[in-house]
């Protein structure tokens, strides 16, 4: 059998020899990203409050566009005439984009799925529309990103029985479709997603159609709802021993500390969650104990930056009383909370990653929790 055309080599660098843990480089059409990556999410293009530059200086080196967002705005034929997102955005590193499927079902009330895609109302101007997994992949193209997703059939992690059956087997078929569909496998690189709730044979089962795909890298979906974190490890362990290791393996819409390290000790290499923007809006900094809540008495007058050890814009430049004092200005706390809170993932991710060069990874864990759950003496 031929490989299958890609536009996206990986070099695997380090293996952890205790855990499944592994440094990579993932060569892309735009960029080579050192994995395990964090990947911040943008709505309509950037992320709320920080600009493409700031991005860039914070070391980002891939970022996630929105399929749902910009395909009302400005419009995937729009970004294609000018060169595709990154001209749109001057962002020159690496995109990947969601199929839009998930952001429907999550965000859009009045959706409903069937064999043919998501049917759901406009929220824009209620005409009702319809999600293929065509038209997904062809507003993809559009868009240009190096990686791209296939249309999935998405289910609460905590729904159980025939849904959850239908669902899984609906993905498989559609990423069949996404396949025939995909016009530039060359320059983009279309991610299958493996569904399954949390029934460790349908997961199993999904994992091995996907495989069966060959195309260049694989997801790990419907795990960010809420589920026990047993569950969130069983499968994604299951899943990892299946997906072969010559391929990027992308967990989906996790982005909590403690997820990052464990899961990366199972074997995942990429993640993306709102999670620290949208925490940086309600005042939240991310620190290693957990999370600073700056709208709190207690920093009325603390004259310390967010975290003396970082070296963001906002740790150089301002203290948490002044954070304090600005923290129902919204977007300017907001943009100066974001900017710490991504740089707060982005260092969080390079110290794994130099602790599984250097073959300390396992120690690293030790710590790491240690610093999270201080044992009381
Ligand atoms: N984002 C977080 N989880 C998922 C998922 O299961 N599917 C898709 N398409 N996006 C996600
Ligand atoms: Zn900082």
């Amino acid at each position: 059998m031929t490989a299958a055309r890609s536009a996206l080599s990986l070099k695997i660098v380090s293996e952890c020899s205790v855990t499944k843990a592994r440094c990579c480089k993932m060569t892309l059409p735009h960029h080579t990203v050192d994995t395990p990556v964090f990947m911040p999410v943008g709505t309509q293009g950037t992320l709320k409050g920080i600009t493409p530059e700031q991005l860039e200086e914070l070391d980002c080196q891939i970022m996630l566009g929105n399929t749902y967002h910009l395909g009302h705005r400005p419009g995937p034929k729009l970004i294609n005439e000018i060169g595709g997102l990154h001209n749109f955005m001057q962002w020159k590193r690496c995109l990947l984009t969601d199929s839009g499927g998930f952001q429907m079902v999550s965000l859009v009330k009045l959706s409903e799925m069937t064999e043919e895609g998501v049917k759901f109302v406009s929220p824009h101007d209620n005409s009702v529309m319809m999600l293929t997994p065509e038209k997904s992949i062809e507003i993809q193209n559009d868009i240009g990103a190096d990686i791209i997703m296939q249309l999935d059939d998405v289910v609460s992690s905590t729904t159980t029985g025939s849904r959850v059956v239908e669902a899984m087997h609906r993905s498989v078929r559609w990423l069949d479709r996404c396949i025939k569909a995909h016009k530039r496998p060359d320059k983009q690189n279309l991610f299958g997603i493996v569904q399954g709730g949390l029934d460790a044979e349908l997961r199993t089962e999904c994992a091995k159609e996907m495989v069966k795909r060959d195309v260049p890298g694989f997801a790990i979906g419907g795990l960010s709802g809420g589920e026990e974190k047993y569950h969130l490890w069983r499968m994604v362990t299951l899943s990892t021993d299946i997906l072969p290791k010559h391929k990027p393996r992308y967990l989906m819409g996790v982005g909590f500390a403690v997820d990052l390290v464990v899961c990366v000790a199972l074997g995942c290499d990429m993640f993306d969650c709102v999670y620290p923007t949208r925490t940086a809006r309600f005042g939240r900094a991310l620190v290693r104990s957990g999370q600073l809540q700056l709208k709190n008495q207690r920093y009325v007058a603390d004259m310390r930056p967010i975290d003396a050890d970082c070296k963001c814009l906002t740790c150089r430049n301002y203290t948490r009383a002044f954070l304090h004092s600005i923290v129902t200005h919204e977007s300017v706390s907001c943009s100066l909370v974001s900017l710490h809170n991504i740089a707060f993932q982005m260092k969080l991710m390079s110290d794994i990653r130099q602790s599984i060069r250097e073959d300390r990874f396992p120690q690293f864990i030790r710590d790491f929790f240690l610093e999270m759950y201080p044992t009381k003496k």
